[in-house]
């Protein structure tokens, strides 16, 4: 009974985003026809993707309710929202919106007024999704939570949250290390959404998360701070040269990093990856699908690297990751899971 009351609680919730996230999405299209009337191309979605979409939503929700369920996590992760973060941030999100919309307009792609960006590397100085701030001001970082959950009706932290059954799985090849030598790598950690989830899962595990943005990693200590346990080691640094020692860490993982980085990029990043775990050890991407996974959605993701601005998201749609892997070093790449408009890779490395 208590299991089908949360269950209940659980998808009441789910709705309840993707309908927040619809109003929203409605109320903002309408406002921006208001302003220019002629100039908002519109691509219709097909019905039948539309029903494909909401299948791929429930599925989702299916899995990660059976994680939970099964113990994978605890069930309270399910409900782990930052509600009231959420409505303070609102009206900034709202104010915000014609900025947006004008870079967008002028194509505008690398604004950066009045924010200090030497030394960044010149792919990450963009204005990634048309963001004020790109990834580098406190502004972007405080909305930037907010927005993805609205973009995804609901459903990021669900799609983050995949990973955790394999990280878990993945660290029985270390069962003989006490849990609090266990150490576990989010590599490019943003606002530590995944880092919630894992050290939920891992109440002792020693887990660290690196970033190239200040803004991001503060807004992650401050996520941080109420969760129990040894304090999450946070670190500016680039993934292509990650700040550890080699063959330090038991798993690494990496959410929505990959399609915002160039194809190069992509392969040193995982080279990086690959040098600071510890033999046998794991990681895990999360990612964007892509079209050998969802044919079905390639013309959604063509629409979406030039309504969103992701300047190398068409690259990487077509980009073999799993070849990538092997390249640097990995044995065992695992066949890639789907969920929703997300896909999970495991990566083992040899023991010799
Ligand atoms: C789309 S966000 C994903 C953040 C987080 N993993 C999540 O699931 O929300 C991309 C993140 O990657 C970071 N990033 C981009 N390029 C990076 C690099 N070369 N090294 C480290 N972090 C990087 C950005 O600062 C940003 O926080």
């Amino acid at each position: 009974m208590a299991d089908t009351l949360t269950k209940l609680t659980y998808q009441t919730l789910q709705q309840g985003k993707s309908y927040l996230s619809f109003a929203h999405k409605t109320l903002s299209i309408q406002a921006r026809k208001a302003l220019k009337p002629n100039d908002l191309p519109m691509i219709p979605v097909p019905p039948a993707l539309i029903t494909k979409l909401q299948q791929r939503v429930n599925d989702l929700q299916a899995v990660d309710w059976q994680d939970a369920e099964n113990g994978v996590y605890p069930t309270s992760l399910l409900f782990d929202e930052p509600w009231v973060d959420y409505l303070r941030q609102y009206p900034s999100m709202v104010v915000d919106l014609p900025s947006i919309w004008q870079r967008a307009d002028a194509k505008k792609y690398q604004d950066f007024k009045d924010i200090e960006t030497e030394g960044y590397p010149s792919y990450y100085v963009q204005n990634f999704h048309h963001q004020t701030g790109g990834y580098l001001s406190d502004l972007s970082a405080n909305l930037y939570d907010l927005q993805v959950e609205i973009l995804f009706g609901g459903s990021a932290d669900a799609m983050r949250r995949r990973i955790l059954r394999p990280l878990k799985a993945s660290l029985t090849a270390f069962s003989d290390v006490p849990a609090k030598q266990i150490r576990i790598l989010d590599a490019a950690c943003g606002t530590a959404r995944t880092l919630r989830g894992v050290r939920a899962m891992l109440p002792q595990a020693s887990l660290f998360g690196v970033d190239l943005s200040g803004a991001y990693l503060r807004k992650a200590n401050e996520q941080l701070a109420d969760m129990p346990g040894e304090l999450v080691q946070l670190m500016q640094g680039n993934i292509e040269e990650l700040p550890y020692v080699d063959n330090y860490f038991h798993a690494v993982t990496c959410v929505f990093l990959f399609h915002e980085l160039p194809p190069a990029v992509r392969q040193q990043a995982i080279a990086e990856c690959y040098r600071v775990l510890k033999p046998g050890g794991s990681f895990i991407i999360c990612d964007s699908i892509q079209v050998a996974d969802s044919p079905e959605l390639e013309a959604m993701m063509n629409m979406f690297h030039e309504t969103f601005h992701e300047p190398y998201y068409r690259s990487y749609m077509t980009d073999d990751l799993v070849d990538r892997l092997y390249q640097a070093g990995f044995a065992q790449v695992l066949p890639p899971e789907v969920h929703f408009m997300s896909k999970y890779l495991v990566a083992h490395k040899p023991i010799v």
